[in-house]
């Protein structure tokens, strides 16, 4: 979405927060780089979008994106990823009731689950005699993780380069056993993440990143305590932000974030390791 796109008139954008045409210049403007490209202003564009239209995303769209996900890099070439595209009321109302947020119900936007697959391949080594004990390593799992996150970042980039909005939603880890359930999910399955891509009904500000100073180091680890001016800085800047989730008051600085925030969540709480186990997952 270009920063100067009209809003729908349901925007639902509380009316305390200050939008992306009013916040300050910093989160007004996508960062900049210093080589362009459609993509790359594309990419730099990026903001969650928790609000959507009843435009409906549309067949070819959906398509689309569905293929440019399983167009994605796979590791090994093993294609350990499946993604769920959640369409009936009542599996979509699970989804919701899993993840808690308000804005996975109802019917606006599409939700799709990527989910970590190791089951299909499961199924090609029992038919050729191969043991399943290799899909049982927490490599393996990893590795359908990665395919998972690439499929879902490529259609985020794709969904986003047609001025659609995304929302990424590990919140629907708040109940990973009644997700299983929900959408019929074999052992060595599991729901890493969901993904809500829909028409934007809002217009949030650009959330600050971290500097570069800080999360990018040349030939080692860059060290924090090297660095604590800039990020003093970047909390301060981080104050100016509005979420729209919360349009009442600032957001509390970066570090007080991570201070307050880190574990908790109903995802960050439950019981991960167990279910992954008794999906036959990271036995070893
Ligand atoms: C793996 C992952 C999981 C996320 N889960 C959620 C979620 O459950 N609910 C939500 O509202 N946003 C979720 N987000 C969006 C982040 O909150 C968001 O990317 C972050 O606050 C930065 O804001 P921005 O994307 O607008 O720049 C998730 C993002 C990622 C990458």
């Amino acid at each position: 979405m270009s920063p100067a796109m009209p809003l729908p008139a349901e925007s639902s954008v509380p009316s305390a927060a200050p939008s992306a045409s009013t916040a300050p210049r910093a989160l007004r403007e996508p960062m900049t780089a210093p080589v362009r490209s459609a993509t790359i202003d594309a990419l730099l564009a990026h903001r969650t979008i928790r609000a959507f239209t009843d435009e409906p995303v549309g067949e070819e769209v959906m398509r689309t994106l569905l293929t440019v996900a399983r167009a994605s890099a796979t590791s090994s070439y093993f294609q350990q990823a499946t993604i769920i595209r959640v369409r009936d009321a009542a599996v979509r109302e699970a989804v919701h009731a899993a993840s808690g947020q308000p804005y996975v119900g109802g019917d606006r936007g599409e939700l799709l689950i990527l989910v970590v697959d190791l089951h299909r391949n499961a199924v090609i080594r029992e038919r050729a005699g191969a043991p399943l004990e290799p899909l049982e390593r927490t490599y393996a799992f990893l590795q359908g993780c990665q395919d998972a996150l690439i499929a879902g970042q490529s259609m985020v980039a794709a969904a986003e380069s047609l001025g659609l909005g995304t929302c990424y939603l590990g919140s629907i880890l708040g109940d990973p056993a009644g997700l299983i359930t929900a959408l019929g999910l074999p052992e060595r399955t599991f729901p890493l993440l969901g993904l809500l891509v829909g028409h934007p009904a809002q217009e949030p500000q650009y959330k600050p990143r971290l500097p570069e100073q800080i999360t990018v180091g040349i030939d080692s680890y860059p060290p924090l305590e090297e660095h604590d001016a800039e990020l003093a800085a970047y909390d301060e800047r981080v104050t100016e932000y509005y979420d729209l989730r919360d349009a009442s008051r600032r957001v509390d600085s970066f570090t007080e974030q991570i201070a307050r925030m880190v574990g908790q969540g109903r995802a960050a709480q439950a019981p991960v390791l167990d279910v992954l186990h008794r999906q036959r997952l990271c036995l070893r």
